[in-house]
């Protein structure tokens, strides 16, 4: 039995030297060790030796066992470390190739559209200011004079939140925001998203607009038809017609609809819908209730206020006829601008 077992190791150890692979060494551990392998049948038998030789092959029989599993363990390493050297070897990295380029990001068609609206209104010293999104009754509606009942709410398509609050529908109440924390004079501007529960090829549930009021001693409609007619001649050219038509918003007394001469054609196409004007925004003289409201007396204080979608100045600016396609994130659409 000795001798059996020193020929099994002095083979098994030969043939793991000559090994070249991992499977093939495998294959060794599996046969010799295994559960049916021949070193595992030697020691089930120990038992049936006489029990003078038990211990002596036992120990013997661990012995091997031993010494095969190491050479094993570490022929795995050698191979590994081979294998490994020889993937570097065909691997090499070419530091001197080109690279691949990169994809440039770009900024987007709307807010290249707020910078060049809002650089316009600085020049005439409007300052930039911001308000929150998630809005109360009060702020959004109430006291910009549209009380609850009022049928200028449905058309606002209101978002409601669970609280009672919900997502402004306009910029309008940054207008309360800020009236309320400063004295007039005040002449700001306000970007900002604004939500809505509408969608089609020119309204999304979600868009921009810009907010602009002044409050001063005594500001003139004059002076809103001449500040409207300088931003909308600055940023579309200054052979456009600019025209004021009677309108109605709550919070302003008068109100007007501001039109911009069709800047794409003559005789009437499919942006201006062959009306030759295209609406571009919504003014007025601020409402004596909205200044109530903020706790300013109405007989001391006067002002303009005026709110346009900045997505609309942005597919007239670029000629982009979906609104959708602002919201989609397409990389196509996007490098365009
Ligand atoms: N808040 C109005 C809207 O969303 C737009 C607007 C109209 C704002 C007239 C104004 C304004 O400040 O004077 O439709």
């Amino acid at each position: 039995m000795k001798q059996t077992l020193n020929i099994l190791q002095n083979t098994v150890i030969g043939d793991i030297e000559r090994c070249k692979s991992l499977s093939d060494l495998s294959d060794i551990r599996v046969s010799v060790l295994g559960k049916n392998g021949q070193l595992t049948a030697i020691l089930k038998n120990v038992g049936q030796l006489p029990p003078s030789e038990r211990p002596i092959i036992g120990q013997l029989a661990n012995s091997v066992k031993k010494s095969i599993s190491e050479m094993l363990d570490k022929k795995i390493r050698l191979i590994n470390i081979e294998e490994w050297n020889a993937s570097l070897k065909e691997e090499v990295t070419d530091v001197t190739l080109p690279d691949k380029g990169f994809l440039m990001g770009h900024r987007h068609p709307i807010s290249q559209t707020i910078t060049r609206i809002s650089e316009s209104f600085r020049r005439l010293g409007f300052s930039v200011e911001s308000g929150p999104e998630i809005e109360t009754d009060y702020y959004n509606f109430e006291a910009l004079n549209i009380p609850q009942d009022h049928p200028a709410r449905d058309m606002h398509d209101t978002f409601y939140l669970k609280s009672g609050d919900l997502l402004r529908t306009h910029t309008s109440p940054v207008q309360i925001h800020v009236m309320k924390h400063q004295k007039p004079p005040l002449k700001i501007i306000v970007p900002g998203v604004v939500y809505r529960c509408d969608a089609d090829v020119s309204h999304s549930p979600v868009f921009h607009q810009i907010e602009g009021l002044y409050v001063n001693d005594s500001v003139s409609m004059a002076e809103l038809k001449g500040t409207l007619e300088f931003f909308l001649h600055d940023l579309f050219g200054d052979t456009l017609a600019v025209r004021l038509r009677p309108s109605y918003f709550p919070f302003t007394e008068p109100s007007v609809e501001v039109d911009l001469e069709c800047p794409f054609c003559k005789s009437g196409c499919r942006v201006c819908k062959k009306t030759r004007w295209i609406e571009v925004m919504g003014a007025g003289m601020v409402h004596r209730n909205v200044f109530r409201s903020v706790g300013y007396d109405p007989d001391l204080v006067t002002g303009f206020a005026f709110g346009l979608g900045i997505d609309r100045i942005a597919m007239l600016l670029f000629n982009i006829p979906d609104i959708r396609l602002m919201y989609e994130n397409d990389n196509r659409f996007l490098k365009q601008f």
